[in-house]
């Protein structure tokens, strides 16, 4: 199974290792404006694959993608330190106008995984460019708030003292400021976190609850003001997109797909639980039972992204 990789930064050089040392993948082709940067990231991380399984990686130009089951979309500028997702829009939005057609170009009949931030918005804009050249939006999908998701169970994880992949718990809306961390859906081993901390004996309170979110909330600006971006929590879970695809193993991920409505905003790509698998997203999203207040703030993230995919098209 041949990926591709267009834009071979510190995410898409990361995802590139995380499918090496996962075995994910027999060919991957890293494809970069900087073709240095990208054979020298491709060289490096062929010296990888013996300590791993075979796999043949490369850089290329983008006629190079041919024949890709997969391609993951990581161009463009990622964020400085103190800067929104949502300011890196009009930066990266120029170059998906060349990119995403010239993928498709020489992949006609890939998925195509998105991560460049702002990752909803790129996506509702991958999905027209390539609705414009006959491609399904089921095939265009978005890394969303899998990352949020992450951490919110790793954090919870942490604190209750259980392997994260055992906690259940979802980050829906923007991968940004406003996403929603659905406190009200959080169960640990099926069992409702507070039911859950009571049986054990474990202290919960609003004061830790507060401190998780602000966590969950500004991992990101906490990470980059000390490293300069973040990178394996984000090549992990495209990594792990890939391979659910090329096993088609209908995973429910919060992974971000053009939604027709998200708690009454219509036309709108933000992320919501969804079936992905061989083919790309399997349906709609998976219906959540919110509290009044989730879905409220739901709508506003909803709204805020609406709103500025419209004044982008229009
Ligand atoms: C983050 C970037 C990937 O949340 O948006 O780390």
């Amino acid at each position: 199974m041949k990926i591709g990789i267009v834009g071979s930064g510190l995410v898409g050089a990361t995802a590139a290792y995380a499918m090496v040392m996962n075995g994910i993948g027999r060919q991957i082709v890293l494809v970069d404006l900087n073709k240095e940067r990208a054979q020298a990231e491709a060289d490096d991380l062929y010296h990888a694959v013996p300590f791993a399984s075979p796999l043949e990686i490369t850089a290329g130009d983008y006629e190079d993608l041919a024949g890709c089951r997969v391609v993951i979309i990581a161009a463009g500028v990622g964020q400085r330190p103190g800067e929104t997702r949502l300011q890196l829009l009009g930066r990266n939005a120029t170059v998906f106008k060349q990119v995403v057609p010239a993928i498709l170009n020489a992949a006609p009949d890939a998925i195509l995984v998105v991560a460049t931030n702002p990752v909803d918005i790129m996506t509702h804009l991958t999905a027209r460019y390539a609705a414009q050249m006959g491609v399904s939006p089921d095939r265009v999908l978005g890394s969303g708030t899998m990352l949020d998701t992450a951490r919110f169970r790793a954090l919870l994880a942490r604190h209750v003292g259980v392997d994260s992949r055992h906690v259940h718990a979802y980050v829906i809306g923007e991968h940004g400021d406003s996403e929603v961390l659905v406190w009200s859906m959080v169960a640990v081993g099926g069992v409702p976190l507070l039911e859950f901390c009571n049986d054990r004996g474990i202290t919960w309170n609003d004061e830790i609850k507060a401190g998780i979110e602000n966590r969950v909330r500004n991992a990101a600006y906490h990470i980059i003001n000390g490293k300069g971006a973040t990178y394996y929590g984000i090549g992990s879970a495209l990594a792990r997109v890939v391979d659910i695809i090329l096993h088609d193993q209908r995973s429910i991920l919060t992974i971000c797909n053009p939604e027709r409505n998200v708690a009454g905003v219509e036309d709108v790509t933000v992320a919501m639980p969804h079936m992905l698998g061989g083919n790309g997203v399997i349906g709609e999203h998976n219906p959540l039972s919110l509290t009044d207040e989730e879905r409220s703030q739901l709508h506003h993230s909803a709204s805020l992204i609406k709103g500025l995919i419209t004044d982008l098209i229009e």
